[in-house]
């Protein structure tokens, strides 16, 4: 049977680090409430003076995961790229990422699945691997959120949440008789809260898309309901995470370790609270990186792997909530 395992990982952050001490020069906040509320401490941001987009960060996880695998870029068959924060609005950048491997003909697919990007970039590529389309995947992930926040006080509900950063997997199909990679995946979108959590200048159904007055009502910035999602997420969490459960005939105990997104500790708290883990079964590492959106699953998953958390043989359960709504969860059993 073809499965579709992850064959290596790779994470890249800009070297500068934004404190939430720092964030108090330009808004009104603090470093008590951003982590009782949220449990970052700090994040990394692009140069202030930008010049970086997705497509950069994302190169440098990539040098990091193909020399893992022993792939050249050549070997790539598709390139997955799931951001909310692509570097020009479009093409993609995919093409972008592409490029800069020195590709000039492998298939470039560009996925807006916002936090749960990661999430639905495996379910594509393991339905691209398992119906032969595609053998060799590079799912890349990744964000740039600094240059796209509202830092004065305004918007400090989001500006204090987000992170720059990427994560990249190397996916390969293999033909085993093992219940190995990808064992099950649940993918769900309602956009009825399309608008719970959103960027909505300069879209199309805006004539203009852009102009000083749309500026001046700050309808350039992101807005969020962060109760309700944060409500949603602590409803839907348990729900998909019990589903691909099902789907792969494992049991709870079965499982080594979840990674959920990293939007709230508390929101993971919550999971691991109703779900009746022990603390150590589920992944956290916001307080480093705040929320990278897309990227945020695939950086924890390389530092879990890096810290021996897991490794040959483990089985994960990848889960998020985000923007859209989209939620999902991916169960894979991982190997060396
Ligand atoms: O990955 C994307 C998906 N997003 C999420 O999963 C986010 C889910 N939601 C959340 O994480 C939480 O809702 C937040 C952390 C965003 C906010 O926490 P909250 O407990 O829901 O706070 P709140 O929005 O109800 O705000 C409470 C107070 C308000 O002041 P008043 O009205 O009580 O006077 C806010 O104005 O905190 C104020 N506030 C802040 N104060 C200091 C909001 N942001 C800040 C801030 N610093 N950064």
């Amino acid at each position: 049977m073809k499965r579709t395992v992850i064959k290596s990982t790779g994470r890249y952050v800009p070297p500068r680090v934004v404190t939430n001490h720092d964030l108090t020069q330009w808004m009104d906040t603090s470093d008590e409430w951003i982590r009782q509320r949220t449990g970052i401490e700090q994040r990394h941001w692009i140069p202030e003076e930008g010049g970086v987009g997705s497509s950069d960060l994302a190169l440098e996880a990539t040098k990091i995961a193909l020399e893992r695998t022993g792939w050249t870029a050549k070997d790539i068959d598709l390139i997955i790229f799931a951001t909310l924060s692509p570097d020009i609005f479009f093409p993609g950048p995919g093409c972008l990422l592409q490029h800069k491997l020195g590709l000039n003909s492998t298939p470039a697919l560009d996925i807006r699945q916002q936090c749960t990007g990661f999430l639905y970039g495996l379910a594509t590529a393991d339905a691209y691997i398992r119906s032969g389309l595609a053998n060799k995947i590079l799912l890349a992930c990744a964000e740039v959120h600094s240059t796209g926040i509202d830092i004065s006080t305004r918007g400090r509900d989001v500006a204090v949440l987000f992170g720059d950063g990427a994560g990249v997997v190397c996916l390969e199909g293999i033909e085993t008789d093992k219940d190995v990679g990808i064992l099950a995946s649940a993918l769900h979108a309602n956009g009825e809260f399309a608008e719970s959590l959103m960027i909505e200048v300069g879209a199309s159904r805006l004539n203009p898309r852009i102009s000083e007055e749309l500026i001046k009502e700050g309808r350039h910035w992101p807005v969020m309901d962060g109760k309700t999602i944060f409500k949603e997420a602590v409803r839907s969490l348990p729900n998909v995470s019990q589903e691909v459960l099902q789907k792969s005939g494992l049991s709870l105990e079965d499982i080594d370790l979840f990674i959920p997104h990293q939007a709230n500790l508390r929101i993971n708290q919550f999971f691991q609270q109703s779900m009746k883990l022990p603390e150590e079964k589920v992944f956290h590492n916001i307080q480093r990186y705040g929320n990278t959106t897309a990227a945020s699953i695939p950086i924890a998953l390389d530092e879990a792997l890096e810290m021996n958390i897991i490794g040959d043989g483990s089985a994960v359960i990848f889960l998020g909530l985000g923007a859209g709504l989209t939620w999902a969860a991916v169960l894979a059993r991982l190997v060396g």
